[in-house]
C-alpha cells in the first residue's frame, strides 16, 4: 500500500510516499528556518504563508521522485496536530483536498506517533512494544508504545520541551536558529565540566523539568554581561549540552529499567543530538537492552514518518472524512 504523506505542523513544508509503512520512497521537504532565523524562532504566520505557497510544489514532487502520479497512491496521511494551528491546518486542507479531488482514504496522524514511526523507516525488524523517549522543540515524553496505535505516557517535562531548552539557550548564547544543531557545533571545541548547572527537580519518576536549567544558563551569561565578563560559549554550549542530554538519558533508562523494557528507542529532532545518542549507546549496553536510534535525516520533521504512521492507523482503520480539523493540543494517547 502507498501512502503520500503530508506534514506542515511547524517551519517545515513536507511531502513523502512510502509503501507498506516500511518502505521510503521519496521525501521531500521545504523550510522558511533560514527566514524564522531572522526573528530569532519560529513566527507563526510566516511559517503559514510559506506552507501555502510551497506545499503544491512539495507533493508533486514527492510523487515525481517516487516515480508514481497521484493514481499510484492508495491513501492520502496528514498530521492534524498538535502544532501551530495555523500551520497544520495548511497541510490538513491540502489533504483534504488531495483526498477528495483523487477519491483517496484520508488518514489523520499524530505528530508525535510520525516522529515514532520515524524508527520503523530505520530498523525493518522494529516492532512494539518499546519503550521511547519523544524529545522535540514542543514535547519531551517517555511513552511506552504498546502497539503501533496504543500508547502510554510515563513521564513528559513539567514545563519547557528539550528542543525548546536548546533553542532558547542557543538564542541567549548568540547562536540562532534552530538552536539544537547550534548548541551542537558550539560545544564541539568546549570543556562539559566548566559550568556546573542544576538538575531541575520535577515532581513524577520520568517527568523533567528544564525551565530551570534554562534560566541558571540565562543568568550566568546576564551576570558575566553585568560584569563587563565574557561567557566562554564553546564551555556553556557543551555544559548545557552535557546536562540536558545526561537528564533524558538517565530518565529514559530508568524508566527501561523499572518497566524491564529490552527496547528503547528515541525519536523527534533531538534525537539527532550525537552525546545524547552516545549517552544511550552506553546505558543500554549497561542495561542489556537493544537501543534502536531513528536514522538522522528522519529526526526532524518530515512527512516520510506521516505516511509510515498513516499505515498503521489505516490498518486500525482511523480514517477521517472531510470533516477532520487540525487541532494545536493533543495527547499521544487520544485513541
Ligand atoms: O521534531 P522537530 O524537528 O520539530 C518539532 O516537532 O518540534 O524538533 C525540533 C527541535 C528544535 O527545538 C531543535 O533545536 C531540536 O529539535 N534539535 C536538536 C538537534 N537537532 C534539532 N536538539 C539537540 N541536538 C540536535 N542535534
Ligand atoms: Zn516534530
Amino acid at each position: 500500500m502507498r501512502i503520500l504523506g503530508i506534514e506542515s505542523s511547524c517551519d517545515d513544508t513536507c511531502a513523502a510516499v512510502v509503501e507498506d509503512g516500511r518502505r521510503l520512497l521519496s521525501t521531500e521537504t521545504a523550510t522558511s528556518a533560514a527566514e524564522q532565523n531572522l526573528y530569532g524562532g519560529v513566527v507563526p504566520e510566516i511559517a503559514s504563508r510559506r506552507h501555502i505557497e510551497n506545499i503544491s510544489q512539495v507533493a508533486q514532487a514527492a510523487l515525481n521522485s517516487a516515480g508514481c502520479t497521484l493514481d499510484g497512491i492508495d491513501a492520502v496521511a496528514v498530521t492534524f496536530g498538535p502544532g501551530l494551528i495555523g500551520a497544520v491546518l495548511v497541510g490538513v486542507n491540502f489533504a483534504k483536498s488531495l483526498a477528495y479531488a483523487a477519491n483517496k482514504p484520508l488518514i489523520p496522524v499524530h505528530h508525535l506517533r510520525g516522529h515514532i514511526a520515524a524508527l520503523y523507516l530505520t530498523h525493518p525488524d522494529l516492532e512494539p512494544p518499546f519503550l521511547c523517549l519523544v524529545a522535540s522543540g514542543g514535547h519531551s515524553h517517555i511513552v511506552q508504545v504498546e502497539s503501533y496505535t496504543l500508547f502510554r505516557v510515563l513521564g513528559r517535562t513539567v514545563d519547557d520541551a528539550a528542543g525548546e531548552a536548546f533553542d532558547k539557550v542557543a538564542r541567549v548564547l548568540g547562536l540562532g536558529y534552530p538552536g539544537g544543531p547550534a548548541v551542537s557545533k558550539a560545544a564541539a571545541g568546549g570543556n562539559e565540566r566548566a559550568y556546573s548547572l542544576p538538575v531541575p527537580h520535577a515532581a513524577g519518576p520520568y517527568d523533567v523539568s528544564f525551565s530551570g536549567l534554562k534560566t541558571a544558563v540565562m543568568n550566568t551569561v546576564h551576570n558575566a554581561q553585568q560584569k563587563g565578563e565574557a561567557v566562554n560559549v564553546a564551555d556553556m554550549a557543551a555544559s548545557f549540552q552535557y546536562r540536558i542530554t545526561d537528564i533524558l538519558a538517565d530518565k529514559l533508562l530508568t524508566a527501561a529499567r523499572d518497566t524491564g523494557a529490552k527496547r528503547i528507542c528515541i525519536a523527534g529532532g533531538v534525537a539527532a543530538n550525537r552525546t545524547l545518542r552516545a549517552s544511550l549507546e552506553a546505558g543500554a549496553k549497561r542495561l542489556g537492552a537493544q537501543l534502536y536510534l531513528p536514522e538522522l535525516s528522519l529526526c526532524g520533521d518530515n512527512a516520510a514518518m506521516i505516511a509510515a504512521q498513516g499505515y498503521y492507523e489505516y490498518a486500525a482503520g482511523h480514517l477521517a472524512d472531510l470533516s477532520l480539523n487540525g487541532v494545536a493540543t493533543l495527547g499521544i494517547d487520544f485513541c
